[in-house]
């Protein structure tokens, strides 16, 4: 394979060209990926096609798969691992969850050991007019922490946030046993990447209900603060989908959100699995 590796031009993310995923991909060519994924938070590859199969094969060779609540809910029947993301019903049943990440997030953060990354694979892509619809955006935490004053940077560093899985309003609301099996949880607000070293911000709005040894005026402030500073326009890069994209994020340093403004008869159809994770350090 004759691998390129092109920077979005952004603070975050690459296009890889010359890589079939339905194709073996020997070590090296593996290596230099998961190089380009770990160095750029966000990596593609255009028009693939890749059977359900060949997306979980790919998925493990980072390693084992993580399951959430919603992959439960909402799998491709016989194949527990990949989560459907998609507007469209089948005999008026959605066939997947529909309103998948529509606030900035990263995901699973509410559990003691979040995912190290995500996967989507574009199978339908909405448009009008000739226009693509629902793009991803993804927000650089490690360039926003980079671009934070030092006295800022040494107050954050040693802090932890108490992340609760019930603290955001979710398109379908968790059951009580799911809630008992998610109980809140403390991560640093200044993460340092397992792989690279880089520190990055760790805080979302919707989900740090409290930041240890603050009181919760001074812990709201703060979040706000720095939940806002993430998403500043030049963290972040905007991924407009093509169907046969596929697509990974970073969920240590990389916060995303799904832009939701389509609806049927526009559909979009995308495939997601999901790679387990450590103990954020
Ligand atoms: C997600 O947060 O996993 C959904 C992203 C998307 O559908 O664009």
């Amino acid at each position: 394979m004759n691998l390129e590796i092109v920077p979005t031009g952004a603070a975050l993310g690459a296009e890889i060209r010359g890589v079939d995923l339905a194709q073996p991909i020997d070590e090296a060519t593996f290596a230099t990926i998961e190089r380009a994924y770990d160095e750029h938070g966000v990596i593609f590859f255009r028009d693939q096609r890749i059977t359900a199969e060949q997306h979980v094969a790919f998925t493990r060779r980072f390693g084992e798969i993580a399951y959430n609540i919603f992959g439960q809910r909402w799998s491709v029947p016989g194949c527990p691992e990949i989560v459907v993301v998609s507007n469209i019903t089948d005999d008026g049943k959605p066939i997947g969850i529909r309103r998948a990440g529509e606030y900035w997030h990263s995901d699973m953060c509410y559990t003691a050991r979040p995912p190290r990354g995500t996967i989507l694979y574009a199978i339908e892509t909405p448009e009008l007019l000739g226009l693509p619809l629902g793009d991803t955006e993804f927000a650089s935490a490690a360039a926003a922490w980079d671009a934070l004053p030092e006295s800022l940077q040494q107050r954050l560093l040693g802090r932890r946030a108490v992340f609760d899985f019930t603290a955001r309003k979710r398109a379908f609301p968790p059951k009580p046993e799911e809630i008992l099996v998610n109980p809140p949880v403390r991560h640093p607000i200044v993460r340092t990447h397992p792989r690279t070293g880089r520190k990055c911000l760790y805080v979302m709005r919707d989900d740090c209900a409290a930041i240890e040894g603050l009181d919760a005026e001074e812990a709201e402030a703060l979040i706000a603060a720095l939940a806002d500073h993430i998403v500043k326009p030049q963290f972040i890069y905007r991924h407009r989908w093509r169907p046969g994209d596929l697509l990974m994020w970073d969920n240590c340093t990389v916060q995303h959100r799904a832009i939701q403004d389509y609806d049927l008869p526009q559909r979009r159809k995308m495939h997601r699995t999901t790679m387990g994770g450590s103990v954020p350090v």
